[in-house]
């Protein structure tokens, strides 16, 4: 019998998916450049459909027609030489799917490549990192829609489900599917950082220990902030480091890392021409971060407020907390699924948003009640271009915008940084208001550059004599 999927690629994503293909029914046959990984897989791990390959054209004959390969490697040139020496081994109508964060333009490119010598090329946003992989990821495809007909029942299969429903759906063409998930974590990004900006507040304007933030934690999860984010973050504030017996994240090195998604998401925005500036935000806000040693120094060195740590009524400021981190989720999203929303007409994939958010609503790490709402929003208003002037949205960012405001102005003026919570304020504010402030920067640029302006009376465009 032929395996019905090979999986290139045993790191711990690509052998937790293909446990999970196994754990699903498939017959498995799998292969990694190098055969330590497929030891180790074996060594480790038993079951009756798994196939273990330590040449490529064996794994390659394995399978049935046409061929399904997930291939599963770093992202970047490394998928190309898979993919180079795959394509000598397959026939027309034969399938790759591509699992890892591939940045989409590669992902169009081999899209194109490929499906000029008849090969298929489906391009899978994976995201739930490990746990997922083996439990239960979201899955975004994409690519030619008759050859993910082909590759749909596995992959909804794998996929986690939210009543039921697979959170695996066809994105659109080309690499849509690697862009989506680019932008999923871009804002997943803001949304780490937006939690983590509401921690600090807490811990250093409210005086709050980790174990009680922790515990406010837990009680905003069983709310409309429920989320994974949330109930992960509430695990790691409750967690001692053994050594030192403190709270964990206070022996944790403050530089954070980043593997280069939300910054693709950024550099995107910035070439479309939207306005992502709390996804952006949290990008830098990780480079600033990464400033640790510049960061000790300029503390001794330059002026700001003391933080008036405790002197305000507890109670109360945590619910403005927990608003302004609704509201700040809320400009998030909207930013993200703006951005979706002007890749799709600008490229012409047709993304459907309300299905993309319900894709998100398992799985994924941005996975959330509140998408929900998102989904049921855009279902209710499939035109509409950003999610706050939708009617749901719309009366919660009315309701929860002044504890936003307070929040940022009892940081700014107690000296803590809020680079996201204070981006989705200006976003907000930027946004609601007719006026911008935009003809001073035209006139400005046809002073020194005779760039021209249009005027609000008249049509055409115009130059002073300054
Ligand atoms: C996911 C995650 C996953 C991963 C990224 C982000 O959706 O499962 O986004 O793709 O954690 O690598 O990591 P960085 O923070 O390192 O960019």
């Amino acid at each position: 019998m032929k395996n019905t999927i090979g999986v290139y690629g045993l790191g711990v994503m690509g052998a937790n998916l293909a446990k999970n293909m196994l754990h699903n029914g498939e017959r498995v046959a799998i292969f990694n450049y190098t055969r330590d990984l497929t030891d180790a897989f074996m060594d480790g791990y038993s079951h009756p459909e798994v196939s273990p390959y330590f040449e490529l054209e064996s794994f390659i004959d394995s399978l049935e027609k046409p061929r399904k390969i997930f291939i599963m490697v770093t992202a970047g040139p490394i998928v190309d030489s898979v993919i180079q020496s795959l394509v000598p081994l397959l026939d027309p109508g034969d399938i790759i799917m591509d699992g890892g964060n591939s940045d989409f333009h590669n992902s169009n490119r081999r899209y194109q490549q490929l499906e000029e010598q008849g090969i298929h090329f489906i391009s899978v946003g994976v995201s739930g990192g490990a746990e997922g992989a083996l439990h239960g990821p979201a899955l975004m495809p994409s690519g030619n829609p008759n050859a993910y007909q082909q590759v749909a029942p596995i992959l909804e299969k794998i996929a986690a489900k939210v009543d039921g429903k697979p959170c695996c759906t066809y994105i659109g063409p080309e690499g849509s599917g690697h862009y989506v998930k680019m932008v999923h974590n871009g804002i997943e990004y803001a949304d780490m950082q937006l939690i983590t900006e509401a921690y600090l507040f807490l811990r250093k304007i409210l005086g709050l220990t980790v174990q009680e933030i922790a515990t406010v934690f837990q009680s905003w999860d069983e709310t409309e902030l429920k989320s994974y984010l949330m109930e992960i973050t509430t695990e790691i504030l409750t967690k001692v480091d053994e050594e030192t017996g403190k709270p964990m994240v206070d022996v944790i090195l403050d530089k954070a890392g980043q593997k280069g998604t939300g910054k693709w998401t950024s550099q995107d925005a910035l070439d479309r021409g939207v306005p992502s500036s709390i996804l952006t935000e949290s990008v830098f806000a990780r480079y600033l971060s990464s400033l640790k040693e510049e960061r000790i120094y300029a503390e001794k060195h330059l002026n700001g407020p003391k933080f008036e740590t405790g002197a305000l009524d507890k109670e109360a400021w945590i619910q403005f907390v927990k608003k302004a981190l609704y509201m700040g989720k809320i400009c998030a999203y909207a930013q993200g699924f703006y951005q979706y929303k002007s890749a799709s007409s600008q490229k012409g994939w047709e993304l459907d948003l309300g299905e993309i958010a319900l894709i998100f609503r398992g799985g994924c790490i941005i996975r959330a009640d509140f998408l929900n709402d998102i989904s049921d929003a855009y279902r209710e208003n499939p035109e509409v271009t950003n999610l706050l002037l939708t009617p749901f949205f719309m009366d919660k960012a009315n309701q929860f915008e002044s504890s936003l405001r307070k929040i940022v102005i009892k940081g700014f003026e107690n000296g803590l940084s809020l680079p996201c919570f204070s981006a989705a304020l200006s976003f907000y504010d930027g946004y609601r208001s007719s006026e911008s402030g935009a003809n001073l920067i035209q006139a400005q640029r046809d002073y020194f550059g005779a760039h021209m302006y249009e005027r609000i009376d008249q049509e055409g465009t115009f130059h002073t004599e300054w």
